[in-house]
């Protein structure tokens, strides 16, 4: 019969990458604990309205990418393409909110976007997300980068550049808007791509960030944001910009970063790598301080960004998964019997290691237990049983020892140092 393939843009993850993840995930809650954040796990299915109100109608997530669907009873829901939205959906729900506290969450999982995969794209991908509620001061902007700088640091990740902006607010974005609008009608319209042209009439400020090369160069000497920002928004901005400063953090002032989500206000900013080519960005966020009320809870600000995964595990430190401390290797039925408990004990001891499940020739299992890299192969035989010992041979220098049974647990655990 026909073999089934993944669905394009879906992955299998094998060890080798599963033990990448779980060791950044180790990382991020290490970091995370560290500012007090707490985890939360939402659904991964969510009513399309939440996105389609946090998000915009006029973004390509919503537009273009999101995997939705209706359900048996006739709903239309979709697969999350993004974690905040339904984090704060989450919050609002249930009702967690006590005015003057902040609220630290952190969320990890699967997320959808039916993009064109690509290396480093895919349309099933994972997310590290941390959004912080209820802080609206430019310290809080300037600790979430540091969080994040720290994150990626600890990861081994040093090549990237940290790309902010301020987006404004609801006061002073529409008259650059505005502004902006002016200026791109005046432009040759032929000149910008098809996306832009659309953009023009629903989100001109996505036009600034297009990644189309033409529609980048042609829009270089567009208004910038930073010209119109309200008295509030520039002093909240200046503010953060000083804190990074008196944090070491290196940062560069991009004023065409706008994000590709409608819900930011002020500070955005987003990890850009040096290293891994188009699809560059390793982590992204922002400020949304309309975001809990649009969402039908109350006057709550926020802030958070997200990592993407599978960007993360190209750029960090390699990890290897633990290597087993013993191979056993038996050398007739009685001993592989015995050997089959051995095994069992040691490993309820907390100690890792192999057998082979069926019999095998001395010289075979030698071989699988220089291919399993144990630190012992442990030999059992006719002589062992009769006198409840086992020989442990240290693989590395060949040395072997007989020992009593009852000791084997605690010699694997504390095994001697070389001279
Ligand atoms: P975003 O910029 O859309 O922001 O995504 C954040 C990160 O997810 C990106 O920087 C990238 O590393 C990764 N990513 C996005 N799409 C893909 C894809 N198709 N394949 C692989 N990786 C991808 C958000 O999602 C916001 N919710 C971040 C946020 C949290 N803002 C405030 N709080």
């Amino acid at each position: 019969m026909a073999k089934i393939e993944a669905l394009k843009g879906f992955s299998d993850m094998f060890a080798s990458d599963a033990v990448m993840f779980t060791h950044i995930e180790a990382v991020a809650r290490e970091v995370f604990s560290l500012f007090s954040y707490q985890e939360l796990r939402t659904p991964i299915l969510e009513s399309t309205s939440l996105f389609a109100r946090s998000i915009g109608e006029d973004t390509d997530v919503v537009g273009k990418e999101m995997y939705t669907f209706q359900d048996k009873g006739n709903r239309s829901v979709t697969l999350r393409p993004e974690a905040t939205a339904g984090v704060i959906r989450a919050f609002v729900n249930s009702k967690m909110y006590v005015q003057g506290s902040v609220y630290k969450l952190f969320t990890t999982g699967p997320m959808f976007r039916y993009e064109r995969p690509q290396k480093g794209r895919f349309r099933q991908f994972h997310q590290i997300n941390c959004e912080c509620l209820g802080a609206d001061e430019p310290e809080n902007d300037a600790e979430m980068i540091y969080m994040l700088h720290l994150f990626l640091n600890r990861l081994g990740i040093y090549d990237f550049v940290m790309q902010v902006n301020s987006l404004g607010c609801s006061s002073c974005r529409p008259v650059y808007r505005e502004k902006l609008s002016t200026y791109l009608e005046g432009l040759d319209k032929e000149k910008l791509c098809t996306d832009c042209q659309r953009r023009m009439q629903t989100n001109p400020l996505r036009v600034l960030d297009c990644k189309v090369p033409t529609c980048a160069e042609y829009v270089n000497s567009a208004p910038k944001i930073n010209e119109f920002l309200c008295a509030d928004c520039s002093e909240h901005f200046d503010k953060v910009l000083l804190l990074l400063k008196s944090l070491g953090i290196e940062h560069t002032v991009n004023t065409k970063l706008v994000r590709g989500l409608d819900y930011y206000t002020r500070t955005a900013f987003e990890a850009v790598s040096t290293d891994i080519g188009s699809q560059s960005s390793i982590a992204g966020g922002g400020r949304y301080d309309g975001l809990v009320k649009q969402l039908g809870g109350g006057d709550v600000s926020g802030i958070g960004f997200a990592c993407g995964m599978e960007r993360l595990a190209m750029l960090a430190n390699k990890v290897q998964e633990s290597k087993p401390v013993f191979y056993l290797a038996t050398l007739d039925a009685p001993a592989r019997e015995k050997g089959f408990n051995i095994v069992q004990e040691l490993r309820s001891h907390g100690i890792k290691g192999e057998y082979a499940y069926s019999e095998r020739s001395v010289k075979s299992l030698m071989r699988q237990a220089d291919k399993s890299q144990a630190e012992y192969a442990l030999i059992l035989g006719e002589n062992e049983i009769r006198t409840d010992t086992i020989i442990a041979k240290n693989m590395a220098t060949g040395e072997q020892k007989s020992l009593a049974l009852s000791d084997l647990a605690e010699f694997l655990k504390n095994p001697p140092h070389e001279s």
